[in-house]
């Protein structure tokens, strides 16, 4: 994590208004003292997104999302904790602190610097090679699209990137996941023999490579970087800066491989990204549906196609949204896009595109799948079925819409009860005392100024003492921060995302409720406390002799014993 100094982070969200940095990218309403909006983290129809200027935080009641500034930027963006920073300071003025240790962000820069200087040398090998270009101009890619992807080539040489970046540390290497080590320590280059398709982030940056084997026999097929602190495969999309860049169309179309995203881009469809040799994800749903109006998911029209393009829709369910598209294409016999354009040409993909499924038709006709609705027995079966799925719906027309044709088709009135989303409301009065204290603090960290600072927290002996100790000081010394501030000075903490959880109950309480309840709650510590002094001495008392300190002390605890 960074290293940068923790005050300068306290003065920068100080001076950043959380409602400014939320209110361009998500549309604000004033409801009493907090804003509110549509969750931009999932799908729902009521806003349950609030924004709290005095807490300098945001919270989702719908899917629990929450956070500072920082976090929202992170959460938003996606970006890097060291991006959001710096991005904040950028729109507050301030300049972030370069000093000495300041390691993560040079670590994550300089693992940027580490793959483009990698892909630098893949190009290279790759214009120097007659027999990579003579490869990808053999399948229909013209060098003006390759160099659009920057495709690359790997040579078949165990150091060949070794010794093209001999100043790099090795380490450094290793951690981009440009080396592989074998049995006996022996290090080399990962990428070997391989035509190299440099994956990039949405700001263009590359974070990994896939490698296609292009030599005789060479397994596997394609081989990816691994993960490392800058590639998580199941985030990424290939293709996805490049079809934003070069194409303004309102529609994405997802395929599976590399080459499919090359060849349609070759033939001037610009709008398509592929997934990394993973199933779609859910995030991979919400990026796009953040940027764009429908997704058409572009399948082989075989089984496994069939499959892969079911469980895509499984996962869109959760994040689907009435004001957006989404579609299912089928190729015909076994064709993928590369293949499909190649032998059909552009406008016979653009029909296809046309003409792909809505996901309530493909929906239901697999729901439909060796049912016979002219039975009870399979209307029955059929209502049962659609329910999984139409209650992973948010609530909305699309849903309400496929309810009523659940109900045509069966010719019943269906009615699924929505799942209430289950939040964790618990009625405050029944946290232990600690618990509430650190709610308490958090929610408005200057009321512990009528908390004792020396209490003797070690003798609490009940989970989470500690962390209230560690709350506590921290408050004393600064006590008129804003929640925000307070967590992002216990972002490295282990409890770190049970402190944010907890800053985004709803206390119910006034300020004077609160300063009772911590009354309240001192009174109930200082008891414990004196009671297990009083039990520790009782017990030494029965095996030795007190010293006469000892038995003053517990005379006194004795004589003042707080009821
Ligand atoms: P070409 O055969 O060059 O046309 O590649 P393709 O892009 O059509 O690949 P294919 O349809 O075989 O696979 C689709 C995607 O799955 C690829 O782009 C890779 O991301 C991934 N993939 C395929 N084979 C492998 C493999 O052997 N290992 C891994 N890790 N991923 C693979
Ligand atoms: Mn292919």
């Amino acid at each position: 994590m960074a290293n940068i100094p923790s005050e300068f982070i306290d003065q920068l969200l100080d001076r950043v208004d959380i409602v400014d940095i939320i209110s361009p990218r998500v549309t604000l309403k004033k409801a009493g003292k907090d804003y509110q909006a549509l969750c931009p983290f999932h799908t729902e129809n009521t806003p349950s997104f609030t924004v709290s200027p005095n807490k300098q935080f945001y919270h989702c009641f719908g899917c629990g999302k929450h956070g500072s500034a920082i976090g929202f930027m992170m959460e938003f963006e996606g970006m890097e904790f060291v991006d959001s920073i710096e991005t904040l300071a950028q729109m507050a003025g301030m300049e972030v602190p370069n000093q000495g240790n300041y390691q993560h962000s040079n670590k994550g820069k300089n693992l940027y610097e580490v793959m483009d200087k990698a892909n630098r040398y893949f190009v290279n090998e790759f214009n120097q090679s007659e027999f990579a270009k003579n490869y990808i101009q053999d399948r229909g890619i013209s060098a003006e699209t390759y160099q659009v992807f920057q495709v690359g080539f790997a040579p078949d040489s165990w150091d060949g990137l070794i010794k093209y970046m001999p100043t790099t540390p090795q380490n450094d290497l290793m951690q981009a996941g440009l080396l592989a080590q074998n049995d006996n320590g022996r290090i080399y280059d990962k990428f070997r023999g391989r035509l190299m398709f440099p994956i990039q982030d949405k700001r263009g940056r590359v974070i990994a490579f896939g490698g296609r084997a292009v030599m005789q026999d060479q397994k596997p097929k394609y081989l990816n970087s691994p993960e490392t602190p800058l590639f998580h495969k199941g985030k990424e999309l290939y293709g996805l800066n490049i079809a934003r860049k070069h194409s303004n169309a309102k529609s994405v179309i997802v395929v599976e491989g590399y080459m499919d995203v090359i060849a349609l881009h070759q033939v001037g469809i610009k709008n398509s990204v592929a997934t990394l040799g993973t199933a779609t994800s859910e995030h991979h749903i919400i990026t796009l549906l953040r940027s764009y109006e429908e997704i058409v998911f572009c399948f082989d029209g075989d089984n496994a196609g069939v499959e892969a393009a079911w469980k895509a829709l499984v996962i869109s369910l959760p994040v689907y949204r009435d004001d957006k598209n989404i579609r299912f294409l089928f190729l015909p016999d076994n064709h993928d896009p590369d293949t499909y354009v190649k032998e059909f040409g552009q406008e016979a993909f653009q029909q296809q595109m046309v003409n792909a499924t809505s996901l309530s038709e493909f929906l239901l006709t697999k729901l439909k799948e060796s049912i016979d609705l002219n039975s009870i027995d399979g209307r029955a079966k059929f209502i049962d079925k659609s329910k999984t799925y139409v209650n992973d719906l948010p609530k909305g027309q699309f849903r309400k819409l496929l309810l009523e044709e659940v109900s045509n088709l069966t010719k019943t009135k269906v009615d699924f009860i929505l799942n209430p989303k289950t939040t964790n409301i618990q009625s405050i009065d029944q946290w232990t005392p600690i618990r509430k204290a650190i709610a308490i603090l958090i929610n408005q960290p200057n009321l512990v100024l009528n908390f004792p600072k020396d209490l003797a927290f070690n003798e609490i002996k009940q989970n989470g003492a500690n962390i209230l100790q560690e709350i506590v000081e921290f408050c004393h010394r600064s006590p008129h921060i804003s929640s925000a501030v307070l967590l992002e000075n216990f972002r490295e903490h282990q409890a770190f995302s049970h402190l944010s959880s907890l800053a985004t109950v709803s206390l119910d309480l006034n300020e004077e409720q609160m300063q009772l309840e911590l009354k309240d709650i001192k009174k109930h510590f200082e008891k414990t406390i004196q009671k297990h002094k009083i039990a520790r001495l009782r017990e030494k008392k029965a095996q030795t002799e007190l010293t006469a300190e000892e038995k003053i002390e517990l005379v006194n605890l004795l004589t003042n014993q707080i009821t």
